[in-house]
């Protein structure tokens, strides 16, 4: 209800009024900000709003308190740099701008008064263990490894009683699920809410039905309603994908290297991933990913990529245009080892099935890339037209990724063990 529409009731003043002049909440946003907890937990549809919402938190604490020291966290620097430049456009509006002190490297940094504003992204490692806040945000916390929020962000909240956001687009039964559930049990003090994207008058008219063709109902249902679903026709389990985040890889990095190659075609992305380590134990090293770029380009690419790593051995993609770059690659890297493997049903659920038992025994490190997190949790298997199993993308996401990851695994070492050997159960069919 506006102010004008409230004539005849007197006027109650409503948390966010002083942001009035240059950004107003729409309805499920005010009912965020109103709410009244040191933890507040939101699961929303993409592009609900919840960057806007974050920044108009972070403003909104500024204008009310004499001192204040926020975190704004987010799973890569981009994004929180995102809800940085977004709280210093409100700012700006509001006229302080100019008497705001603003630092961009290593990492954003305002200093306002007696506030301080840091933005950092999920790879922050220990680097903030120690440090203090009285508030953090957290953008896309479902997507950030759980050890960030309980053993890093919480334990900077111990000694000054300080808030704690976490906002997210579900990402299955994870963390931010079972925080979210906690909120709805009325445990700990905890508020939550659920918000579809449906709730933003910001949606331009017709762009939901459109979605709702394009994606499949699964990635609809969790992308623009928010549910947190998980597993049904999901390859890859949120919990074992989970497991396997960290905020930091162990130093160094040493071979053995195995680089996955999955050459784009019509729509999609060239994507390389480099694992080091064997099936037992490896770690992501390095994730790439390039489109509309000509070939030769994408070749030179690559092979900058692998010259970076000692004695890299490679698994490409050899299917149909695949594996006419799979040989000009072959002959720009005449030392290192390399496979083409050519996709059928039978090899693309073996390759699969090679990525989805490092997850399910931990086997792997990585840090927190959004992109590949989200193309894990929409990959899907469903039954194809021949009978066989199909494993990709949902429609609508890619999966370039997840198929490049999946060749580097494929290329791992396998060290002896009887252990491995005889462990764990394999869930799809294979080719061998
Ligand atoms: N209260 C508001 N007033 C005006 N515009 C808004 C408001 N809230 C959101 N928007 C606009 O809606 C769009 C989406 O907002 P925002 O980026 O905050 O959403 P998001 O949920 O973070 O999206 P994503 O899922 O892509 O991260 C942006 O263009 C933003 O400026
Ligand atoms: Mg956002």
């Amino acid at each position: 209800m506006t102010k004008s529409s409230l004539a005849a009731f007197p006027y109650v003043p409503e948390r966010f009024d002083p942001l009035e002049s240059v950004w107003r909440p729409h309805a499920g946003q005010a009912r965020f900000l109103q709410a009244d907890a040191r933890f507040k937990v939101l699961a929303c549809g993409r592009r609900w709003g919840k960057t806007d919402a974050c920044a108009a938190q972070v403003v909104l604490t500024m204008l009310e308190r004499p001192s204040s020291r926020q975190l704004i966290v987010a799973p890569t620097l981009d994004q929180a740099r995102l809800l940085f430049d977004r709280v210093l456009e409100l700012l700006d509006g509001l006229g302080l701008g100019s008497d705001s002190l603003v630092r961009r490297t290593p990492y954003p940094h305002l200093r306002l008064g007696e506030h301080r504003l840091m933005a950092r992204s999920g790879h922050l490692g220990r680097a903030l263990r120690g440090n203090e806040a009285t508030d953090i945000v957290i953008d896309e916390a479902a997507f950030l490894p759980e050890a960030i929020i309980t053993e890093i962000a919480m334990p900077m909240l111990a000694t000054t009683a300080g808030s704690l956001i976490l906002i997210s687009t579900p990402n299955g039964h994870n963390h931010f699920w079972r925080f979210h559930s906690m909120g709805d049990r009325g445990e700990h003090g905890v508020w939550s809410a659920h918000a579809p994207t449906s709730e933003s008058p910001y949606i331009a008219p017709g762009f939901l039905e459109v979605q709702r063709e394009l994606i499949s109902d699964r990635a609809f249902r969790v992308e623009y309603l928010a549910e947190f679903l998980d597993s049904v026709g999901r390859v890859f389990a949120t919990h074992a994908i989970d497991r396997c985040l960290v905020a930091t890889l162990p130093d160094p990095i040493e071979p053995p290297f195995s680089i996955g190659v999955d050459w784009g075609r019509y729509r999609d992305y060239t994507a390389i991933a480099v694992l080091s380590g064997n099936r037992r134990s490896c770690q992501l090293v390095e994730l790439a990913r390039m489109s509309d770029v000509p070939w030769r380009d994408q070749i030179a690419r690559v092979v900058a990529i692998v010259s970076r790593y000692k004695g890299a051995s490679l698994t490409c993609d050899g299917t149909g245009a695949g594996d006419v770059a799979t040989g000009l690659l072959r002959e720009a890297l005449p030392q290192n080892r390399l496979e083409s493997l050519v996709f059928t049903s039978p090899s693309k659920a073996s390759l699969v099935d090679g990525l989805a038992w490092l997850f399910e025994q931990g086997a792997l490190r990585m840090r927190p890339d959004p992109e590949l997190m989200r193309e894990l949790q929409h990959f899907e298997c469903r039954p194809g037209s021949s009978g066989s199993p199909r494993f990709e993308a949902a429609p609508g996401f890619h999966d370039d990724l997840v198929v490049a990851l999946a060749l580097a695994a494929r290329g791992l070492p396998t060290p002896y063990s009887a252990r491995i050997a005889l462990s764990g159960v394999r869930r799809f069919p294979t080719d061998d």
